[in-house]
């Protein structure tokens, strides 16, 4: 069977690290070409040697997702390089946790500029290229807390659910022009990042998975292959939707109960 995404183009922003390099890997694998971007050239440049190692096609480009010149040129770089643009996925963001009531706006300010504004401008982007294609997929990563309320995160899942909500609009606007805009949503997912977080936290890895129906973090490859689905063919018809992958979180009821 031929790969799912043989000679596309993707571009994969935050591809240094752990779904984002999870993600470059994986799409590189079946078939795509990657501009792995991160805002870190070294982690960006390890991701495309690994991909070029494995006898895929690579590019790593150092841009911050936050600075909109960066993020058009290096839309535009991957059309020069390979000759056109079928996939964006905008997966960097900052996180940054604190309650609301004690943010300082340096804070806020980062989480809109890179989390929400970084995805609105790789989408902005995306579009202008892929409308004159007439074709081509844009994949927002967002996260299982724009769904709902959890302290400390009130400015992030703010700017998630800003993603989310783009992410629709855009579907709606540009799907006549054979564009189809997904947002996945993670949940807890095992990076370096959330391993860190939860040793902060003084609980046990387990206290935090055993509120998880799955019962175990998810892994940054189980959220690139949600991605892999959502850029390729098997997913023609699926445009504007979010796809939650967050082991059943979202799916517990909001009840007290007393069982368990
Ligand atoms: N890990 C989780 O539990 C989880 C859960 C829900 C959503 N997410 C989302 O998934 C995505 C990836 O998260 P992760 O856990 O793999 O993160 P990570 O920290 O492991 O990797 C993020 C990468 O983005 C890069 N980056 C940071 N700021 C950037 C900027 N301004 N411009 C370009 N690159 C930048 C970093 O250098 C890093 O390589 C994020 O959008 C995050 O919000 C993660």
């Amino acid at each position: 069977m031929d790969r799912l995404l043989k000679g596309q183009v993707a571009v994969i922003t935050g591809a240094g690290a752990g779904i984002g390099k999870s993600t470059a890997l994986r799409l590189a694998e079946q078939g795509a070409h990657v501009i792995a971007s991160d805002i870190d050239r070294d982690t960006a440049r390890r991701t495309a040697d690994a991909i070029i190692e494995r006898g895929g096609k690579a590019r790593a480009v150092t841009a911050d997702v936050g600075e909109r010149a960066q993020v058009f040129e290096l839309m535009d770089y991957a059309v020069s390089e390979f000759g056109a643009l079928d996939i964006v996925v905008n997966n960097a963001a900052a996180v940054l946790s604190s309650p609301i009531i004690d943010m300082d706006e340096q804070t806020w300010q980062q989480l809109l500029r890179v989390t929400l504004s970084g995805a609105f401008y790789g989408t902005q982007a995306a579009l202008r290229i892929m409308v004159g294609q007439r074709t081509g997929v844009i994949i927002n990563i967002a996260s299982a807390a724009a769904m709902a309320g959890e302290p400390g995160l009130g400015g992030y899942a703010a700017a998630k659910a800003g993603v989310v909500s783009l992410s629709k609009t855009a579907a709606v606007e540009c799907g006549c022009h054979g564009i189809r805009i997904n947002a996945v949503l993670p949940g807890a997912t095992a990076t370096a990042g959330l391993v860190a977080a939860v040793e902060a936290s003084g609980h046990a890895q387990e206290e935090w998975t055993r509120q998880i129906p799955s019962a175990r973090f998810g892994q940054p490859e189980e959220v690139a292959d949600a991605v892999l689905f959502l850029a390729s063919s098997l997913s023609n018809y699926i445009n504007g939707t979010t796809l939650v992958i967050d082991g059943g979180v979202a799916a517990r009821s909001s009840s007290p109960r007393f069982n368990q």
